[in-house]
């Protein structure tokens, strides 16, 4: 896997800087090869999912880290395991559910069968068969040792009910992976609060994955792109703002205030995506209760490089998994969730304003289809660059949201791992 990708050139940068991003990151097939070696496999804590998923022992939840999949499973004694779902035998991924219970993991094809955990604990005729006659036949080698043959088990974190794995045990602690900034807006949402699931959804973006977090750390084209936004006040040029980023400038949190929507001519005019006389026929979309816990802002958006965003828009809360398939494509799974000891009221509320995201949001639906756009605009011309210059072309964090700084943070981690 590594011999072709790592003697693939990498795409030319056209400054020393990250404000002009050569198309060849989101075409090159031998990138993203080496982008899964490096940020999904190696060095870097990847989002497997929330324990809410699996409460009770036995329960999994099949997913992904990068490419390969995983298992998320609750131990017996409450424990959370990532095991990697690939037969130790001859490599039958094996379960093919999303969500189940098991007492144990069985492979179908010859029933060897390990523990919660991954360790292997039965292997059929391993002593061989006995015959009528007495003799036996078979089985495995006397040297045969089960506790050298269970599942690949990732490093685990789990932090207030999130859980993260990495198939590199040599990882940073996750603490220390996110940075003091970060992780003081990741425990704002994950406060320790026991967790609920409100549901999922789930889409396939015929994009690069990295154009996802672009998107999320691009406070430019909300109040642009997205009419709900621009009309009801929930993001626009003009709301109170901040961006920051870890030290690394891989994760980052777009953070702002709401303002109260309607006609300001800095911000609305000439911005086609403006309607004065939209109005909603059911305004409970927008019944929007201040929690105690959001402080000032009223949305955080988190980017966290390289798999998931967490969002807090309003009272909507959900983790968004960025899949990868390939260098053109990824799979976007949503995760909405509430918490314990939300009224039911909350709850439908929570549930009510989810109808902004998702696939077919009246938000997020934009996003999907530029993705897809930019693309394939990108795919048309592989050999040019993109601009990434406003706001500047260095990487700082800005108390204002008309920059497009985050992008060239992230870039510029991307540069320092990848051409390493
Ligand atoms: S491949 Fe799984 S038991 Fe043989
Ligand atoms: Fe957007």
């Amino acid at each position: 896997m590594s011999l072709h990708s790592s003697n693939a050139p990498m795409p030319r940068w056209e400054r020393g800087d990250t404000s002009r991003v050569p198309y060849g990151v989101y075409t090159d097939e031998a990138v993203y090869r080496r982008e899964l070696e490096r940020f999904f496999y190696k060095g870097h804590w990847c989002y497997v999912g929330l324990e809410a998923e699996i409460p009770k022992p036995g329960d999994f939840k099949r997913t992904q880290v990068g490419e390969r999949s995983v298992l998320m499973v609750r131990g017996k004694s409450g424990d959370v395991h990532v095991v990697e779902n690939v037969c130790a035998h001859r490599g039958v991924q094996f379960v093919r559910e999303r969500f189940g219970n098991r007492n144990i993991l069985v492979c179908p094809y010859h029933q060897w069968s390990y523990d919660l955990d991954g360790r292997l604990r039965g292997v059929p005729f391993s002593r061989g068969v006995r015959q009528p006659d007495g003799s036996v036949h078979g089985g495995m080698p006397a040297d045969f040792d089960m506790s050298e043959h269970g599942l690949t088990q990732l490093k685990v974190a789990r932090r207030n009910g999130v859980v993260f794995a990495s198939f590199d045990h040599s990882v940073e602690p996750f603490e220390d992976y996110l940075g003091p900034t970060i992780l003081q807006y990741f425990d704002r949402v994950f406060n320790g609060r026991e967790l609920t699931l409100l549901g999922y959804s789930r889409q396939r973006i015929p994009g690069n994955w990295k154009l996802m977090q672009e998107n999320i750390k691009d406070p430019y084209h909300p109040g642009l792109l997205h009419t709900w936004f621009v009309n009801f006040g929930l993001w626009r040029a003009d709301n109170k703002s901040q961006l920051r980023m870890d030290e690394h400038f891989r994760h980052a949190a777009m953070i702002s205030r709401k303002g109260s929507g309607g006609e300001n001519k800095e911000v609305t005019s000439g911005v086609s995506s403006f309607k004065q006389n939209l109005k909603l026929n059911d305004d409970r979309f927008l019944d929007i209760v201040h929690e105690p816990w959001w402080g000032e802002p009223t949305v955080v958006m988190l980017t966290l490089f390289p798999s998931v965003i967490i969002q807090q828009q309003i009272n909507s809360l959900s983790t968004r998994h960025i899949i990868p398939r390939g260098h053109g494509e990824f799979d976007f799974v949503w995760t909405h969730f509430g918490y314990a000891d939300d009224s039911p009221e909350m709850t439908r509320r929570r549930l009510r304003q989810a109808n902004l995201f998702g696939p077919a949001g009246f938000v997020s639906a934009d996003d999907g289809e530029v993705i897809e756009l930019s693309q394939r605009g990108i795919e048309q011309v592989p050999w040019h660059r993109a601009l990434v210059e406003l706001g500047g072309r260095g990487c700082e964090n800005t108390e204002h949201m008309v920059t497009e700084t985050l992008i060239r943070g992230m870039y510029d981690y991307w540069r320092k791992i990848m051409e390493d």
